[in-house]
């Protein structure tokens, strides 16, 4: 997928994406270590660069690190950044993931919108979660977002197929199968096991702060 192609298919796909990313930065904002001036904040997964023209508006100062492993992505962040208005300084740019990011105590906050659904639940969900309640400082704060699984839900059919519907009043091209096979590359788990993970990665319980669908936000805080 082209990353213009890939702007419009999030955007069209996810409802409340427009919002996300504000509500996201306006969160990690107001906790108590990305509150000071200067806050180091790592964005994990900055993919085109959403996340990154939020926190450059609300908090210019933010120290920040955008972080991805895929150069195409970086690029197109880079030039959107460029393109704005915003200031570019201070930001330092990494292509890499978070698991191979050695950065212990690094971090004053963090934000991973929709980068854990893409990872399978085999380890490698708790390897990435472990590196970021590592990379941020004891009683740092992580926002995160995914597509989520919820447990036994009796309407789960129901919101799975007002998804679809959703994308297909969005004008997304496809048909509904397209659509579904989207997501096959995605890997969402439930609350409970969410809050396991976390808790073994080092976090205290999510604290849940944004749903749309089936998709769903969360606050996190490393433990001290
Ligand atoms: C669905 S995009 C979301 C991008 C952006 N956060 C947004 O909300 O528009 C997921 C991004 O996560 C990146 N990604 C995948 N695995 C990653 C990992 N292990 N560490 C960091 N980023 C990763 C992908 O390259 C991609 O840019």
């Amino acid at each position: 997928m082209s990353q213009s192609s890939y702007d419009h298919v999030i955007q069209q796909s996810i409802p409340g994406y427009a919002s996300l990313a504000r509500l996201s930065v306006a969160l990690l904002a107001a906790s108590p270590l990305a509150s000071v001036p200067d806050a180091r904040v790592l964005v994990a997964g900055c993919g085109t660069g959403a996340e990154l023209l939020e926190a450059r508006l609300q908090r210019p100062d933010w120290q920040l690190t955008a972080l991805d492993p895929s150069a195409e992505m970086l690029s197109v962040a880079r030039d959107r950044l460029a393109a704005s208005s915003l200031s570019q300084e201070p930001l330092t740019w990494c292509q890499t993931t978070v698991e191979a990011l050695a950065a212990e105590g690094r971090f004053d906050g963090a934000l991973s919108v929709l980068v854990l659904q893409s990872l399978p639940d085999d380890g490698s969900k708790l390897v990435f979660l472990t590196a970021l309640a590592r990379a941020l400082r004891p009683g740092g704060q992580l926002v995160l977002v995914d597509l989520m699984r919820p447990e036994r839900s009796p309407l789960q059919a129901q919101v799975e197929a007002a998804w679809l519907g959703y994308q297909r009043a969005s004008g997304l091209e496809g048909t509904p199968e397209a659509l579904a096979g989207l997501s096959q590359a995605l890997h969402p788990i439930g609350v409970a096991r969410l809050t396991a993970l976390v808790t073994a990665a080092g976090f205290g319980d999510p604290a849940p702060i944004f749903q749309a669908l089936d998709f769903e936000g969360f606050l996190l805080q490393r433990r001290a």
